[in-house]
C-alpha cells in the first residue's frame, strides 16, 4: 500500500479513537537502533521510543537474535503449561526487585493487565476493596483502570467505578495549594490521611502511583512525598503498588525501578513497555504473601509467552551486559542540562522536570501565570516533525513535551535532538534572551 492507502484504510477500518500525533499523519514503516524512518523515505531520531517503550533501541540485534530463535523453538503453549522462559524471567525479576523482596511474578499483555492483577491481588490480601489513586495519574484503558486514572480525557464511558478514590499528587509547578517547596511542608502528601479518612470506609486495600507520572507529564515529586504516603497507606493497611509501566528497568538513571529513587519498599511493582521493548508484555511482581494471597482461577492466554518473556530476559541481559542503567543517569543528566539551557532561550519553556531519561518541558504562553500553552505545543511538535526528530505529548492540558529516547543513547545523539529541539522552538517563539 502507498500512504494514501494506508492513512484511507485506517480512516475506513480502525476505530477513530486510534488517533494520531501531526494534522498530516506520519507513516511509519522500519527502524534501527534510535531511528525510524517513514514512508517517504525520512529518518527521524527517536526521543520518544514508541511511547517510552523502546528501551534498548529499535530492533535491538541481541535482543531480536534471541527472540527469532525462540520462535523457532516455541511460540505457545498457555501457562497451564510450564516453560523456561516463564519461570527464567521470574526468577531473574525476583533477584532485582527493591530489597529482593518481590519474588513472585504473574504476566500478562500490558500494563493495563498487570495493574488489573495488582488492584486483585490487593483486594485478595486484604479483604478490603478501596484503593487510592493520584490525580493526574495514568493507569491503563479497562474499566478499572480507567477509574484508577486521575485525568478526565482518559476515563471514557462516563460510569467510572465505584471503590476508587483520588489523593493529591505532588505537582509542585501547579501546587494544588498554592505553595511552594520546601515551605510547604509537603502538605500534598501528608493530605492523604485525610483523604482515606473522608473518601473512604478507613479501610483500604492499596494505593497505586507512578514514581514519576508519565502521561501527567513526567511530573516528579520532591523527595520527601512518597515516604510521607508510603508510611500512611501502611497505617491504613493498604498494600503498596508501584506503577512502573514507565519507570521501570533503569529509566530513571542508576535504579532499576523508579520507586528505589524515593526509599520507598512497595508491596507490588507493576510494568509493561520498555520490558518487552516493543514486543507485547506486562508484569504484576509481588511480595510472595499478595502473591499468594489470590486463590482461585485466573488466567491470562498470552502470559508468559515463550517469546514475550523471552524477549523481557534478552531486554534485562542487554541492560546489564552494557551498563545500560549508568548510561541513563549520565545521558539523562547531560540532556536534563541542555534542556535547562534551551529554558533560558524560550519563554515558552515553564518547567523543566523529570530523572533520567524520563525529561519533560512543561511550556507555558506565560511564566507569571503559567497559562498553559496547548496550541503551541501542537505547533513545536509539529515544527520537530519538519526537523526530523520524534518526542511525545503529556499532561492535563497537553502542554508538556515528553522526551524518552531508547536508554542506549550517546551524547551526540542529545546534541543532535537538542539543536533540532531549539530550532523548533525558534519557529514557535522568539528567543527572548536569559529570562
Ligand atoms: C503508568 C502507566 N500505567 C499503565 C499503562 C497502561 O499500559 P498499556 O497501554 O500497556 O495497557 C500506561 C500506558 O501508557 C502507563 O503509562
Amino acid at each position: 500500500m502507498n500512504k494514501e492507502e494506508i492513512l484511507l484504510a485506517q480512516k475506513e477500518f480502525l476505530f477513530p479513537s486510534v488517533f494520531h500525533y501531526f494534522k498530516e499523519p506520519l507513516v511509519m514503516t522500519h527502524a534501527k537502533d534510535q531511528y525510524v524512518w517513514d514512508i517517504d523515505g525520512n529518518q527521524y531520531l527517536d526521543f520518544f521510543g514508541g511511547i517510552v517503550t523502546v528501551s534498548v533501541g529499535h530492533c535491538n540485534d541481541q535482543v531480536n537474535a534471541k527472540a527469532l530463535a525462540q520462535f523457532d523453538k516455541l511460540q505457545h503453549v498457555s501457562t497451564v503449561f510450564s516453560t523456561e522462559p516463564q519461570v527464567a524471567l521470574a526468577k531473574r525479576l525476583a533477584q532485582i526487585t527493591p530489597g529482593g523482596a518481590l519474588t513472585k511474578s504473574f504476566f500478562t499483555s500490558s500494563g493495563t493487565e498487570a495493574n488489573e492483577m495488582a488492584i486483585l491481588a490487593a483486594r485478595c490480601y486484604t479483604g478490603a476493596s478501596e484503593i487510592v489513586a493520584l490525580r493526574h495519574s495514568y493507569h491503563g484503558r479497562s474499566s478499572a483502570a480507567m477509574s484508577l486514572t486521575g485525568n478526565s480525557s482518559w476515563r471514557l464511558g462516563g460510569v467510572p467505578q465505584p471503590g476508587f478514590v483520588h489523593a493529591h499528587n505532588a505537582y509542585c509547578y501547579r501546587c494544588p495549594f498554592g505553595l511552594e517547596y520546601p515551605k510547604c511542608g509537603v502538605a500534598c502528601a501528608k493530605d492523604l490521611d485525610e483523604a482515606i479518612r473522608t473518601t473512604t470506609s478507613g479501610r483500604i486495600a492499596g494505593f497505586i502511583a507512578e514514581p514519576i507520572q508519565g502521561v501527567g507529564g513526567f511530573i516528579t515529586p520532591p523527595k520527601e512525598y512518597f515516604p510521607i504516603v508510603a508510611d500512611i497507606v501502611k497505617k491504613y493497611g493498604g498494600v503498596y503498588i508501584s506503577d512502573e509501566v514507565q519507570t521501570a528497568w533503569g529509566r530513571t538513571g542508576g535504579k532499576w525501578f523508579g520507586i528505589e529513587q524515593w526509599g520507598v519498599q512497595p508491596d507490588v511493582i507493576t510494568s509493561a513497555k520498555g520490558l518487552g521493548n516493543g514486543t507485547p508484555i506486562g508484569v504484576t511482581i509481588a511480595k510472595p504473601a499478595v502473591a499468594d494471597a489470590v486463590k482461585g482461577l485466573t488466567i491470562s492466554t498470552f502470559g508468559g509467552n515463550p517469546i514475550a518473556t523471552t524477549v523481557a530476559g534478552a531486554v534485562i541481559d542487554y541492560i546489564e551486559e552494557n551498563n545500560i542503567r549508568v548510561n541513563t543517569a549520565e545521558v539523562g543528566g547531560y540532556l536534563r542540562e541542555k534542556l535547562l539551557e534551551l529554558q533560558t532561550r524560550h519563554a515558552l519553556i515553564g518547567d523543566v522536570r523529570g530523572m533520567g531519561l524520563l525529561q519533560a518541558l512543561e511550556l507555558v504562553t506565560d511564566r507569571g501565570t503559567k497559562a498553559p500553552a496547548s496550541a503551541e505545543t501542537n505547533q513545536v511538535l509539529e515544527a520537530a516533525r519538519e526537523a526530523r526528530i520524534l518526542l511525545g505529548k503529556g499532561g492535563l492540558y497537553g502542554n508538556v513535551l515528553r522526551i524518552s529516547p531508547p536508554m542506549n543513547i550517546s551524547k551526540a545523539d542529545v546534541d543532535n535532538f537538542v539543536k533540532a529541539l531549539d530550532e523548533s522552538f525558534a519557529k514557535v517563539s522568539a528567543p527572548v534572551g536569559v529570562l
